[in-house]
C-alpha cells in the first residue's frame, strides 16, 4: 500500500489482555546470515520495548510464548543459548520491575529448567508480586496439553483425598488448576512470522479470543505493529455466541 491512513489512537479499544506467540527469530537471523541465537537476542530486545509500549497503552496483562515444551527438540546449542538468554532476561527483569511497577509471573513446567533459572523465576515473582502495573506473563517450557495434564493430575488427587467432590467440578474449578489461575483469558492473540497455528499455546484460555496474524518477524515487531494489531481488534465484533446487536 502506497498510502496508509494514520490510525487515530484515541479511538482504539485497548484489550485488557494481549497474548503473543513471538515467532520468526530464526528466519530474521537467517535473512541476515547470522546465527539463530542472534535472532533470539534481538527478539528479547523487541520484547522489552513491547512490554513498555503495552503498559503505556493501558494493556493490563501481556502473556508471551518464549519456549514451548516441544522446543527441547531443537539443537543443544540453540536450547542452551535460549536458556542463557532467559537467565539474563530474568535478572534484568528484577531491576526493571522495581522501576516500572510491573508484576511478573512465569507459566509452564519448571522442574525441567536449570536450577539457576528456577531461582531467578522465584526471585522475580517474589519481588514483583505486590506491584500494581502491567502483569507480564512469561511462558517457558509451556505447553497447553502439558498444563492441562498437570491440572487433571492435581485435581484428581484432590478428589481422591476427598477435598473436592466430583459433582462440584465446574469450569472455574478447572481454570483454577491451570498455571494461569487468577489471570483473565486473553482478549487478543497475536502471532508473528506468518504462521497461523497455536503450537500448543493456551488452548483452554483462548476459547473466545480474537486472533491476529502478521508476516512481521518477531525481532521487527514494534509499537506500530502492536497498534495495527489493536486496530484490527477494535474493528472485530465479539459476540461470545450471543446475538449480533
Ligand atoms: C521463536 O522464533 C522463538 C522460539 C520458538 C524460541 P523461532 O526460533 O521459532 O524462529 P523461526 O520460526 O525458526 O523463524
Ligand atoms: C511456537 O513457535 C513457540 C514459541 C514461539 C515459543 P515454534 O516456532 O516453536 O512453533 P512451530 O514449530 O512453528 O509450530
Ligand atoms: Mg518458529
Amino acid at each position: 500500500m502506497l498510502f496508509q491512513k494514520k490510525i487515530d489512537e484515541s479511538k482504539l479499544k485497548i484489550p485488557a489482555h494481549v497474548a503473543i506467540i513471538m515467532d520468526g527469530n530464526g528466519r530474521w537471523a537467517k535473512k541476515r546470515m547470522l546465527p539463530r541465537k542472534a535472532g533470539h537476542k534481538k527478539g528479547a530486545e523487541a520484547l522489552e520495548e513491547i512490554i513498555e509500549d503495552a503498559a503505556k497503552l493501558g494493556v493490563k496483562y501481556l502473556t508471551v510464548y518464549a519456549f514451548s515444551t516441544e522446543n527441547w527438540n531443537r539443537s543443544t546449542e540453540e536450547v542452551d543459548a535460549l536458556m542463557d538468554l532467559f537467565a539474563q532476561y530474568l535478572k534484568d527483569c528484577v531491576e526493571r520491575t522495581n522501576k516500572n511497577n510491573m508484576r511478573v509471573k512465569v507459566i509452564g513446567e519448571r522442574s525441567r529448567l536449570r536450577s539457576d533459572l528456577i531461582e531467578r523465576i522465584n526471585e522475580v515473582e517474589e519481588t514483583s508480586k505486590n506491584n500494581t502495573g502491567i502483569t507480564f506473563v512469561l511462558a517457558v517450557n509451556y505447553g497447553s496439553r502439558d498444563e492441562i495434564t498437570r491440572a487433571v493430575r492435581k485435581l484428581s488427587s484432590n478428589v481422591k483425598d476427598g477435598a473436592i467432590n466430583p459433582e462440584e467440578i465446574d469450569m472455574d474449578t478447572i481454570s483454577s488448576f491451570l498455571d494461569t489461575a487468577s489471570i483473565p483469558d486473553p482478549d487478543l492473540l497475536i502471532r508473528t512470522s506468518g504462521e497461523e497455528r497455536l503450537s500448543n499455546f493456551l488452548l483452554w484460555q483462548l476459547a473466545y479470543s480474537e486472533f491476529y496474524f502478521t508476516d512481521c518477524l518477531w525481532p521487527d515487531f514494534n509499537r506500530d505493529e502492536l497498534i495495527k494489531a489493536i486496530y484490527a481488534y477494535t474493528k472485530r465484533d465479539r459476540r461470545f455466541g450471543g446475538r449480533k446487536k
